[in-house]
């Protein structure tokens, strides 16, 4: 019988994620002893396999999160909030293509047609996502062009940042990386989350399609797994970098997230109206907008 692969990747200075294809995953605290040595202490060199690839790009956001844990924050969901949230989808989207395809055009350069087509795919993919946010935004009755222009949730710049940086890098694979994280979080949206921002939102109005598509529902579980296929492929230096970026990725996800979920809903009201120049039709849900009924959190 074939032996099963075991992949393993140094995440920070003293912890190794190992994972292997049967889909078991650790974390191995760094450190062999004077009779032992550290066997994971070694870069990995053998090829890839979709169960222990998937392993470690999940166990990297998993370790990537439990720094923040207890700090977590768990506000009531509020229209505001969501507004917020869908502006930063706008941002996390609009540059995406661009930033994907100068990626690609990268690898083509140093000779690695296969990553650059995977990357063009991705950039196809991705199009146009950015306008499902504004649609969102323009049936909660925002004028969403204005709104994006002026306004950038400030825990989504670091994440914005991240990506653009990432895409000019001489050896940019850390962008897969950075996109499978982004996705992956998606991807665990399931539909009874998205019904019950439909439940906050006013009237009949469609303003979940950023979010259904970005769920469970949507185009992201494809995203994924073909992500995981394609990683799994790679050389064994290339699966390093997209699963400690994949780590990065998920350290400034984490803080950027909770950094605006730590806002009051009166914050966040004030920010948007500041950026807008006028008032929202949105009060404090207290006294919710036609006494719609609140959902659970919205995280676009
Ligand atoms: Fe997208
Ligand atoms: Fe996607």
């Amino acid at each position: 019988m074939a032996r099963l692969v075991t992949e393993w990747v140094k995440v920070t200075r003293d912890i190794s994620i190992i994972a292997r294809e049967s889909g078991e995953v650790w974390f191995h605290a760094a450190g062999g002893t004077e009779e032992n040595v550290d066997p994971f202490a070694t870069l990995m060199t053998g090829v890839g396999s979709a169960g222990s690839t998937v392993g470690l790009l999940d166990g990297a956001i998993n370790l990537g999160f439990a720094g923040i844990e207890k700090r977590l924050a768990h506000p009531d969901p509020t229209i505001a909030g969501y507004i917020v949230a869908l502006a930063g989808a706008y941002h996390t989207s609009v540059d995406t293509p661009r930033n994907l395809r100068r990626a690609a055009s990268r690898f083509n350069e140093l000779g690695r047609p296969e990553v650059a087509a995977y990357l063009e795919e991705r950039a196809r993919e991705e199009t146009g996502h950015d306008r499902l946010a504004l649609k969102d935004l323009r049936a909660l009755g925002v004028p969403g062009e204005r709104l994006v222009a002026n306004f950038i949730p400030e825990g989504i710049k670091p994440l914005c940042k991240r990506f653009d940086d990432l895409c000019v890098q001489d050896y940019p694979m850390g962008c897969i990386g950075y996109s499978y994280c982004l996705e992956r979080i998606a991807a665990l949206k399931q539909e009874t989350d998205i019904k019950k921002v439909q439940a906050m939102c006013p009237g009949d109005v469609d303003s979940t399609r950023f979010l259904r598509s970005h769920s469970s529902l949507g185009s992201e579980a494809a995203h994924v797994e073909e992500t995981i296929q394609f990683v799994a492929s790679l050389p064994a230096n290339d699966r390093i970098r997209v699963v400690q970026e994949t780590y990065e990725s998920a350290l400034i996800l984490a803080e950027g997230y909770n950094h605006e979920l730590l806002k009051s809903e009166a914050e966040m009201l004030e920010e948007l109206e500041q950026a807008l120049g006028e008032a929202l039709p949105y009060r404090h849900s207290s006294n919710a907008l036609h006494g719609e009924k609140r959902g659970a959190r919205p995280a676009a």
